[in-house]
């Protein structure tokens, strides 16, 4: 009984948008567990610190990155790959928290791709001025499991373009606890991030981290 009712006051303060055909924005998703979900990334950076990695033309990322999971998204001089051992600090990445793969599954599962089973969580920290120019998420052996991306701390614009670099990208303001779910048709579409805002949000401080997972292997 008292269950139902805070589902139904927590449904009632979500909604859901689909952004293109395979693609959805659970906005306020990851609110009710957003203790236990930065305490797990506390612990996280702890072990595995975050750092600005190298692209393969030689620039440092303006968005600080780790990872947890089996395997960790790397990027430097000698490219793009997925790695199951921190380079950093030369041990396996900290294990998904049971929390984060809860998440990630529910909200799979909400947007229409039941069965999804991450084995990577990169997780990227943005400063004020920081920003993810447009890419395809394409580092991955197969596209079949979607991308699920969780939005904690400042707001930030989303950039949701098509499967040419030069289609236009939509704008979609995310907010703490939101997350964007692509896949089938729209898994390999041009994403990225506009320079972020300054601010102070209530929990996070003067930042905004992105938790994505996937399927690498
Ligand atoms: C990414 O595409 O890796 C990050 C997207 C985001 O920060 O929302
Ligand atoms: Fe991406």
């Amino acid at each position: 009984m008292t269950a139902d009712l805070f589902e139904s006051v927590a449904d009632a303060s979500r909604s859901q948008e689909t952004i293109a055909e395979g693609a959805v924005l659970l906005r306020g998703f990851a609110r009710p567990i957003e203790n236990e979900l930065i305490a797990a990334l506390r612990d996280i950076a702890q072990q595995a610190p975050f750092r600005h990695m190298v692209t393969p033309g030689g620039y440092a990322m303006s968005v600080a990155m780790t990872n947890c999971g089996s395997f960790g998204w790397v990027t430097d001089r000698a490219g793009y790959r997925y790695d199951g051992i921190d380079p950093l600090t030369g041990k396996p990445w900290p294990a998904m928290p049971p929390s984060f793969r809860a998440l990630a599954e529910q909200a799979a599962d909400r947007a229409g791709y039941a069965g999804f089973s991450p084995d990577a969580c990169l997780v990227n920290r943005y400063q004020p001025g920081a920003k993810m120019s447009l890419h395809q998420d394409k580092d991955e052996q197969d596209f079949a499991a979607p991308i699920v991306s969780v939005s904690l701390g400042l707001p930030a614009i989303f950039l949701f373009g098509g499967l040419k670099r030069s289609d236009k990208p939509r704008r979609f303001r995310l907010e703490h606890g939101d997350i964007v779910v692509w896949g089938g048709p729209t898994r390999l579409f041009f994403h990225g991030v506009a320079p972020l805002a300054d601010g102070e949000h209530a929990i996070l401080g003067r930042q905004r981290i992105n938790l994505t997972f996937r399927r690498a292997l």
